[in-house]
């Protein structure tokens, strides 16, 4: 079993793993004790990985089964890892920067994401973390009885319809295939509870939730963008800086992220892979 050693982030949102080596295969002390670490500290980053695809992909089986990527175009060779890539050129907004839990407008969304940094920008480019589980146990009361027992619709037409993806302004690097699908709606509790730690989360995202169900439209876009606000409170916000051959491995189940710019000029490469989840309940 190896010496593997912690530092966790302040309010124990986010946690630095040493002394683990992902590039081997792990005993299965070692790939539970990342387990359950993930579950606690739900954002794990592991500092030196140098890792080759089938080690990323090893790794990625470690954790659980492969999710399903749509709307983006797999690595070739790699079906289950996409590149997450910005040119120095590049003048558009960098791919993930709005708020937003990976494809929540699935039916059962990733369970986990993992990305794997190959090359970092010297300034900007780093990616925040927010905490959906304190966020829920803060809620002000009335805010918590308007959500209580409700469902929200997620959709990916804002980022992935040919209209939404054209609003978005022009793309070049990353393989984004825009789709008709796009348009499914997918509805979900507010509410969560955790399928493997039982917390109860707050799982709701800008860039995908559309709407509460049966709620009038503009009473459900105030009471949305009130929680909105209270999610993003700095406090629940971990704002983490990459280094190359850094991995992170963050439970989707839980947490919002967003990609930072601020290295217009700089390239910036990662590789990503995503884990089955469960319907949410
Ligand atoms: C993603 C994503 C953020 C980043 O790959 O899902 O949102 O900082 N990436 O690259
Ligand atoms: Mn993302």
């Amino acid at each position: 079993m190896s010496e593997i050693c912690i530092t966790p982030h302040a309010n124990d949102f986010a946690a630095c793993v040493k002394g683990v080596n992902l590039a081997q295969a792990l005993s299965p002390a070692d790939a539970e004790q990342i387990r359950s670490l993930w579950l606690r500290y739900q954002v794990l980053y592991f500092p030196d990985q140098a890792l080759t695809h089938p080690q990323l992909e090893r790794f990625t089986e470690t954790i659980g089964p492969y999710g399903h990527d749509p709307f983006v175009t797999p690595m070739s060779g790699h079906r289950h890892i996409l590149e997450v890539r910005r040119e120095p050129e590049e003048d558009v907004v960098p791919f993930g920067s709005s708020w937003h839990s990976d494809w929540s407008f699935q039916a059962a969304p990733p369970s986990a994401t993992i990305l794997h940094a190959k090359i970092i920008p010297p300034v900007g480019g780093g990616t925040h973390f927010a905490d959906g589980i304190r966020a829920l146990a803060t809620l002000p009361e009335d805010l918590r009885r308007a959500i209580d027992g409700r469902t929200a619709v997620h959709s990916a037409r804002r980022p992935y319809s040919h209209a939404g993806y054209r609003a978005g302004g022009k793309r070049t690097s990353m393989k984004i295939v825009p789709s008709d699908d796009a348009w499914q709606t997918q509805s979900h509790p507010v509410i969560r509870t955790h399928p493997e730690s039982g917390r109860e989360v707050l799982w709701l995202n800008p860039v995908y939730t559309l709407a509460f169900d049966d709620m009038e439209p503009s009473e459900s876009a105030d009471l949305l963008a009130r929680l909105f606000e209270h999610m993003l409170r700095a406090e629940f916000v971990y704002k983490h800086r990459w280094e190359e051959q850094m991995l992170i491995l963050w439970d989707n189940r839980s947490v919002m992220h967003c990609a930072q710019g601020g290295y217009a000029g700089h390239r910036r490469v990662m590789h990503r892979t995503t884990v089955a989840g469960t319907v949410p309940v």
